[in-house]
């Protein structure tokens, strides 16, 4: 019914102005990337520019992801901020992001995200004439506290190059590489993978066989393990000798490189 209303009344004032908006958006869409525990607060702002005088029955909410119910809720003229859902008590409704009347509280001042609050939150600035969205991902990841790849000979003349990694958040990508001296990598596609989620983060088991004859001679077998829209890159090799037909069985390792890590902070 309420929503019926403002329609009718959005749709009355477009005819009366020839449409103009009176709520201007001009910043593109936020992407705020954190490590895990390594800030103490972060501040999602909602960027917009009201017309003169047009400020009657201004509402700011903010959404985390499709639930339709805001998670944060400011009414300049009426009511104070109030966080909800999601980041009830995780928030500073005290915060402050301009002087202004119509502005002060139309900001986020999350405090220590943890990965959990990771989503896009779209912010909806709405007045009796006019409603406009803006959106800003959030990514507060858990970088995997090792990679680890090994190979496996389950089969005479086979291999089974495996590749593990636990505790990250969000989902991350993983694709082996098979390295050959003289050629380029290869990434090996049609691998089976297997996902499966504890407290809260990722665990990926990836495995590919492959037959000695394709190989030629000692291979690097590469897992590379990135999240999506971070820095984020850890790598990890193991070598492997494919048995020779009447040598001796194939030798198995396990190596673990150091992962680079790289951290990118985005302004703020
Ligand atoms: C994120 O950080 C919080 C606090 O530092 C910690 O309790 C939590 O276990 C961390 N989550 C992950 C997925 O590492």
């Amino acid at each position: 019914m309420k929503i019926w209303h403002s329609y009718l009344i959005y749709t009355s004032v477009a005819l009366l102005t020839g449409g103009t908006e009176s709520i201007q958006v001009e910043e593109p869409p936020g992407l705020k990337v954190f490590e895990n525990g390594t800030v103490n607060d972060i501040v999602l702002d909602c960027p917009f520019v009201l017309e003169e005088g047009d400020s009657a029955g201004l509402v700011i909410k903010w959404f985390h992801l499709t639930n339709p119910v805001a998670v944060y809720q400011w009414i300049p003229s009426g009511s104070a901020p109030q966080a909800t859902g999601i980041l009830e008590g995780r928030v500073d409704l005290e915060y402050q992001v301009s002087q202004d009347n119509y502005h002060r509280h139309r900001a986020l001042r999350i405090l220590q995200p943890t990965t959990e609050l990771t989503g896009q939150y779209t912010c909806s600035i709405s007045s009796f004439n006019d409603e406009k969205l803006y959106k800003q991902n959030l990514i507060i990841y858990s970088e995997p506290q090792e990679v680890k790849v090994w190979t496996e000979q389950r089969d005479e003349q086979e291999v089974t190059v495996v590749c593990e990694v636990n505790h990250v958040f969000p989902q991350p990508r993983l694709y082996l590489l098979q390295v050959s001296p003289a050629a380029e990598s290869v990434v090996l596609s049609d691998g089976k993978k297997v996902i499966t989620q504890s407290q809260g983060t990722y665990n990926l088991l990836m495995e590919r066989t492959m037959s000695d004859h394709d190989l030629a001679g000692a291979t690097v077998f590469q897992c590379v393990v990135t999240i999506p829209d971070t820095q984020v890159q850890v790598i990890a090799a193991t070598k492997y000798h494919p048995t020779k037909t009447g040598g001796s069985a194939a030798h198995s390792a396990v190596s673990v490189v150091a992962g680079i890590a790289l951290l990118v902070l985005w302004r703020v």
